[in-house]
């Protein structure tokens, strides 16, 4: 079992280094954790919408003003469509019994994510989240939903490339910023940091434009059990890093 950090409730990042603006977060491990405590996979879902919900309101708390989190994967359809309908139940009732709240607290939310496969009711559903929560300006919850980074990059490029065509930019104005604007993370910095819980040390084609300089952290905790002190912890290590940008270490020129 993953051993539980020594902070509890009240855990609060150490003070003095620098806070990450954006953090992105791969919330994996609801399947093992699951199947560790004698549960079926749905039950490690919704255990997983509670850290979520744990999660934001960490976040929030600690000044942080971007949280992105990985939430259904363009490769997580080749999973039974028990569970892929089981996922996205879960989306649901994660907007339906949080949106009113998350909506007082100041929470825009933005969905990143190609809309086709969706049914319909889901897509209107991130849509009523988006509209509802557009003048919101306290924090931003991005939620990563049918979500690919290679798929939002090539969905990019098509957009650009029917500007070319149509004669509104020229070949010469293809730079890496007018491709990130086209992205769907556009309007949000870059992530500093992106947690991946559950124990694998890999991205899972999440934010793979965006997190070229991020700092990566993995933890061993399955996502169920994420919340406040893990969070604390990763903002620890977070601070203890130094970005270099490809640059030198400050003062060693
Ligand atoms: C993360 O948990 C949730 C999603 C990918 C949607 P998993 O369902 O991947 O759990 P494991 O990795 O099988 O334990
Ligand atoms: C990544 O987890 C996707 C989400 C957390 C939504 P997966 O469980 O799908 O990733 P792999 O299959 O282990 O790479
Ligand atoms: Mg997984």
């Amino acid at each position: 079992m993953t051993p539980q950090p020594a902070s509890s409730e009240d855990a609060q990042p150490e003070k003095g280094g620098s806070v990450p603006v954006h953090v992105g977060i791969i919330m994996d491990g609801n399947g093992r954790w699951a199947s560790r405590n004698g549960f079926p996979r749905s039950v490690g879902h919704e255990r997983g919408v509670e850290a979520l919900r744990r999660t934001v309101r960490a976040a929030q708390k600690f000044g942080l003003q971007y949280l992105t989190v990985y939430s259904f994967s363009t490769e997580n359809w080749r999973r039974p469509v028990s569970e892929v309908s089981a996922l996205f139940t879960l989306l649901k009732t994660f907007v339906n019994r949080d949106l009113e709240r998350l909506k007082k607290e100041g929470v825009r939310i933005s969905v990143f994510g190609t809309r086709e496969g969706l049914p319909d009711d889901i897509a209107q559903l991130l849509d009523r989240a988006i509209h509802e929560t557009r003048e919101n300006t306290a924090f931003n919850l991005g939620i990563a939903f049918n979500y690919g980074g290679r798929e939002e990059i090539a969905r990019a490029t098509r957009q650009v490339a029917e500007d070319l065509k149509a004669g509104r930019i020229g070949a010469a104005e293809i730079d890496e910023a007018l491709l990130a604007g086209h992205l769907d993370t556009s309007g949000f910095p870059d992530p500093d940091l992106i947690i991946r819980t559950g124990e694998e040390h890999r991205l899972s084609n999440f934010l793979v434009w965006q997190g070229a300089y991020a700092e990566l952290v993995f933890m061993d905790v399955l996502w169920p059990e994420f919340g406040e002190s893990y969070l604390a912890d990763a903002l620890d290590t977070f601070a203890s890093r130094e970005r270099r940008f490809g640059g030198l270490k400050s003062g060693a020129a």
